[in-house]
């Protein structure tokens, strides 16, 4: 085991299942609908990669990028837009692909953005789900596997930008956790 891995906490395995049984229950809910995926960079883009795989539609997608924790793995509260989509939305019905939701800021700051922009409906996707840390309302349509307050690496998850090629979800050792 790698030092900065205290241990494996959902095996690529268990998060494959996971993610077949998100693609199987968003296909049987959009079929007939203009379905318009948002991926949230970084973390979301290997689920995102995997997720679009096991959706059996056909659909468009398209990236932002918002920028949260910064080199930390504690939470700043402030969100920032970093990259937009490229199209409007109003005729679309979006479903925004992230990689864990935990205090939920990030999620209601960009639900309330796109509502903004009168899509047909926005509903959040997540694969990881830390309820216990929760500051807002925000409750994923589609949640994957939910998880303990830890902090976690791996499935596209970084600590100070490392570590998001692991194909477990593992916890973080203490001693590589940044100020
Ligand atoms: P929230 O705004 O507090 O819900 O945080 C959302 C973002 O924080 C996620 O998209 C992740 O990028 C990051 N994040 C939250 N918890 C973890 C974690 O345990 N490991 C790595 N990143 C995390």
């Amino acid at each position: 085991m790698k030092d900065y891995v205290e241990r494996v906490l959902i095996s690529k395995e268990e998060i494959a299942e996971a993610v077949k049984r998100l693609g199987k229950q968003i296909t049987e809910d959009y079929k007939d609908k203009n379905l318009f995926l948002i991926c949230v960079l970084k973390g979301g883009f290997v689920f995102m990669a995997d997720l679009i795989r096991e959706i059996d539609l056909e659909f468009q997608m398209d990236f932002i990028a918002v920028s949260s924790y910064g080199a930390s793995t504690k939470s700043s509260g402030v969100v920032r837009l970093i990259k937009d989509i490229d199209v409007p939305i109003n005729d679309k019905h979006v479903i925004i692909v992230e990689d864990i939701v935990d205090t939920g800021l990030t999620l209601k700051y960009l639900k309330e953005l796109f509502e903004t922009r009168n899509p047909l409906s926005v509903k959040i996707c997540s694969i990881f789900d830390k309820p216990s840390r929760r500051v807002t309302e925000i409750v994923p349509e589609y949640s994957g596997l939910t998880i303990p307050n830890e902090y976690v690496i791996g499935y596209g998850l970084d600590c100070g930008g490392l570590y998001r090629n692991l194909p477990d979800l593992c916890v973080l050792n203490e001693e590589y956790h940044k100020k």
